[in-house]
């Protein structure tokens, strides 16, 4: 296998990341490897990823499947006209989609790379004039200047686990979005049965804990960085009292782990019963609180 999503776990078998960028082979712990190298910034290791990031995760069969759940979401909290900010907007998946739908987004990532790829993408899907783009780093937040007031804000696919502590982010999004304007955030999770079973049988029982020691230390092409696995309450405690929760999903609750998520994706008569389940089941106790990712809804208030 090969990409820069290849690593080389603690029991010597390689794989490639297709789900979740974070919790398959990128997000694996690595802290014996990191040992002998220094651990960077986030943001560091996505510079060194930019355009090769969608090649190699955004267009997996999978990973589009996880995307279209949560435009479902974007879809039904933002509308044409109004104005929304987004944190670690990566390659600008979804600020060039919601800018076709007429939503303006400030798209704002850590990473030059990425920040450079959305603009490029928004300009050739048409919406250039819709999609603003800036350079800020989560672990900057209380420095962030934005200018006026928000519709709403999102996150998606675990930008916010590249951070330890989200009350910096919390206040700044409390001064800018809007009374009644809505957040939305796509978050890996602590819980993720799939992922202790799988480590588990394997008996690598360092990963198969590893979210529930509430972080890692990551590997992505060669570069390590600290990832945090917080769970909902922890969230909302940090985004302060400006937020109240209006919705929580799970995402990936009924998705196997990174070594059978390709073959499962290329089985659609595995991958469909497997899709319904999630669907019917991730709204609801305790599958809401079980997935790969989190996503969770709050309104200001
Ligand atoms: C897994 S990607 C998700 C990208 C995008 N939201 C998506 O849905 O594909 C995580 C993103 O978070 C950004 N990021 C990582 N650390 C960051 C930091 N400290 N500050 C701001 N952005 C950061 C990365 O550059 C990357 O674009």
């Amino acid at each position: 296998m090969s990409g820069y999503c290849a690593i080389t776990f603690q029991n010597g078998y390689n794989q490639t990341t297709s789900r979740s960028i974070f919790t398959e082979s990128i997000m694996t712990d690595s802290h014996s490897e990191a040992q002998s190298e220094a651990v960077g910034t986030s943001a560091e290791a996505f510079n060194k990823i930019g355009a090769r990031y969608d090649v190699e995760f955004t267009n997996t069969e999978l990973s589009l499947w996880f995307r279209a759940r949560v435009w479902e979401r974007l879809g039904t909290l933002f509308h044409a006209g109004d104005r929304v900010l987004e944190l670690g907007c990566g390659t600008g998946e979804d600020a060039v989609w919601l800018a076709k739908r007429g939503v303006s987004v400030l798209a704002t990532d850590g990473s030059q790379a990425m920040i450079d790829e959305t603009r490029r993408k928004a300009q050739s899907a048409g919406v250039g004039d819709r999609v603003d783009v800036k350079l800020m780093d989560f672990a900057e937040a209380a420095h962030w200047q934005l200018e006026g007031q928000f519709d709403g804000a999102y996150s998606n696919y675990g930008a916010l686990n590249c951070v330890g502590d989200w009350t910096a982010i919390g206040t700044q999004l409390t001064n800018h979005v809007r009374v009644g304007g809505k957040i939305g955030l796509g978050i890996i999770g602590p819980w993720c049965p799939w992922e202790v079973f799988w480590f588990t049988i394997h008996a690598d029982f360092k990963n198969a804990s590893r979210r529930l020691r509430g972080s890692t230390i990551a590997h992505l092409d060669g570069k390590y960085f600290p990832v945090y696995y917080p769970t909902v309450g922890r969230m909302q405690h940090d985004l302060g009292q400006g937020f109240h929760r209006s919705l929580l999903w799970g995402l990936g609750v009924f998705l196997p782990p990174s070594d059978l998520y390709k073959p499962v994706g290329e089985r659609q008569w595995l991958a469909r019963p497997l899709l319904t389940l999630e669907k019917l089941t991730a709204p609801y106790w305790p599958f809401k609180y079980l997935g790969d990712h989190y996503w969770l809804e709050m309104e200001r208030v």
